[in-house]
């Protein structure tokens, strides 16, 4: 072992102080991650000595049902020794970081970021501080995080290095899962903190050129952990001072809400973003389940989900990072490349949509057709992308929500930009689409605007088949007391509200064509015989219906398995005079100690 720097701890403790004094405020305009913002789309790589293992020691699977096959070395209690003879398995003259960098680049991807140190405390560089790294133990010796650096530089891809700070399973003082039994004290671990973590950065930050991000890997807060909160700073404050440039990811340990100095916030391995953010994020992702190669991983994911993925996040201001793990002969696995050359491809001709454009002003899922995105200065027009995920059956694509009228509609696979018609109603765009679509994965329809599209907030868009969907999640405002279940049992009882007494839920929608609408409700009611009321009100008249009882149903067959059963119930008709905004209310009159379960209204022209 040779660890060089040994820093002490009031040394520490003054680099708290001055961080803590210098916070930078952090939003969607943090200018250090602008260029991350912008690119959506980077490259992980998992990749180091576990490659070589595919998943597999001794004969035996890797031991966790989550196969992690960069895990093999702690899961299958793997000696320290004998982990390295996995380099035998390495054939170092057809391993080339740069092709890993081309596969990114004819992906579509920006940036790439590499598993320089993974938590068995190897490093792909030649690291001075530690013999345990890949210059160490190969001739002539090689510097996989130079040679990636070199290759970012010649096709212009942002380079980010993953290293993991809290665990570490080579330093007898890192962390490793095993010292919940046998404990180390918080000086032992601040050794291998000084004596290894803060050195190593200290080179990566130092000769490898820019570094566009260091990724580090916590997903626990340090309140939880081993790590101080003074040594996350000390790590992050060594960044800031050596490359003022390089983004933080909030894996470190401290959250963007606790320290808005951290530029982006990672969320879990493979979770995808719900919900708009007012400031950057990234999802992590796979092809399959296992970041590094694993021989058993079968569960590819399509490019149309892939790409889905991608689209969906970039609709709510995140970015998305797929991970690539390469055998010990550098190759990638085909099922992977295979599926990146496509969304390369897609973004080829589509990639207008995803780099520098964000999220649109509507609600999140409001459209049951897709998705989408915008971008303010597409040039010198506002633009609205929309991703036809499913492409309806009539051709006809309802955009709900809108009051300013369109310049015009196109395929963005069209480079002639052949107008498509539509028809603009007050707050409902209509576009004929084209028979047959487009694209393999996903279309695209660009709208143009000739300024910002102005919307009315809270509608109830209109679906695919012109019906609407009222639910607890698109309400406008609600009064009395109600509970609200998530589904459970995967779904067999749905998500619902749970409803006592008296309670008023009421919805917007617009209607564009004059006339009568069916309304029925779904709910479940397990009462012996009728009691209480349903009643709609909406363009001056009022239905009202008693709550019948609905019956179980069963589960699944043989089981034994008895549910609730929820029953579209026929409400009535309501006839609407002319087009235009209306007020949709139900009013749910219950009788005490009756509950009922309330899942959705719908409304139809008949
Ligand atoms: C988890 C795993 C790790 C993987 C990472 C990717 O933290 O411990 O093996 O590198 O997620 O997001």
């Amino acid at each position: 072992m040779k660890y060089i720097y040994n820093i002490s701890l009031p040394f520490l403790i003054i680099i708290t102080n001055l961080v803590g004094a210098n916070l930078i405020a952090q939003s969607q305009t943090n200018e250090r991650a602008q260029w991350f913002v912008d690119a959506r789309f980077g490259m992980f790589i998992h990749w180091g000595v576990y490659s070589g293992a595919e998943g597999i020691w001794k004969g035996e699977k890797l031991r966790n049902d989550n196969d992690y096959a960069e895990w093999i070395y702690y899961r299958n209690r793997i000696e320290k020794e004998e982990y390295l003879t996995l380099l035998d398995r390495f054939d170092w003259d057809s391993i080339d970081p740069e092709e890993w960098v081309l596969l990114a680049k004819r992906a579509g991807m920006k940036y790439v970021t590499l598993t320089a140190k993974h938590h068995d405390g190897f490093g792909l560089w030649d690291s001075k501080v530690s013999d345990y790294d890949v210059a160490d133990y190969t001739n002539p010796k090689r510097d996989i995080v130079n040679e990636l650096a070199e290759a970012c530089q010649k096709y212009g891809l942002k380079l980010g290095l993953y290293y993991s700070h809290w665990v570490d399973w080579e330093h007898p003082y890192g962390w490793d899962h095993t010292k919940e039994i046998y404990p180390i004290t918080a000086e032992q671990y601040d050794h291998y903190w000084q004596e290894k973590v803060i050195p190593q950065m200290r080179e990566l930050l130092t000769n490898y050129g820019p570094i566009g991000m260091i990724w580090f890997d916590m997903w626990i807060h340090h309140s939880n952990s081993i790590v101080t909160k003074a040594q996350l700073l000390q790590l992050k404050s060594l960044i800031r001072e050596l490359q003022p440039d390089c983004l933080v990811n909030s894996r470190l340990g401290l959250s963007i809400e606790e320290d808005s100095d951290v530029d982006y916030r990672t969320l879990g391995d493979n979770q995808l973003g719900s919900k708009k953010l007012d400031y950057p994020w990234q999802s992590p992702a796979t092809v399959a389940h296992s970041w590094g190669y694993h021989t058993l991983d079968t569960q590819w994911k399509s490019t149309t989900t892939l790409l889905k993925s991608l689209i969906n996040n970039v609709s709510l201001n995140g970015n998305f990072m797929l991970n690539i793990g390469p055998r010990a002969n550098g190759d990638v696995p085909f099922e992977i490349s295979q599926r990146m050359l496509e969304m390369g491809e897609w973004l080829d001709v589509n990639g207008e949509s995803i780099y520098g454009s964000e999220a649109f002003d509507l609600r999140k899922d409001l459209h049951d057709w897709g998705k989408i995105t915008y971008n303010p200065e597409a040039d010198g027009n506002h633009k609205l992308y929309l991703h036809v995920f499913n492409w309806p059956y009539n051709n006809m694509l309802n955009l709900t929500g809108i009051t300013t009228k369109p310049k015009k509609a196109y395929v963005l696979r069209d480079k002639l930009k052949s107008p498509l018609s539509f028809n603009h109603n007050e707050v409902l765009t209509e576009i004929s689409l084209p028979v047959t679509q487009p694209d393999p994965h996903i279309s695209v329809i660009v709208m143009e605007y000739d300024q910002k599209p102005q919307i009315v907030d809270g509608l109830v868009a209109k679906t695919v088949d012109g019906g609407y969907s009222l639910t607890h999640e698109n309400r406008i405002s609600e009064e009395g007391d109600r509970l609200i279940k998530r589904a459970e049992r995967g779904g067999t009882i749905p998500e619902h509200i749970l409803i006592n007494e008296k309670y008023q839920i009421r919805w917007k929608i617009f209607i564009d064509k004059p006339g009568e609408m069916i309304v029925d409700a779904s709910y479940s009611f397990q009462g012996e015989k009728p009691r209480g009321t349903l009643s709609v009100k909406t363009a001056g008249s009022t239905i009202k219906n008693d709550i019948i009882p609905t019956g179980k149903t069963v589960g699944e067959p043989n089981q034994n398995w008895q549910i609730d059963n929820y029953s579209s119930n026929r409400i009535g008709a309501i006839n609407f005079p002319e087009k235009g905004l209306y007020e949709i209310t139900l009013e749910v009159d219950a009788k005490k100690d009756e509950t009922i379960l309330f899942q959705w209204l719908w409304m139809k022209g008949k």
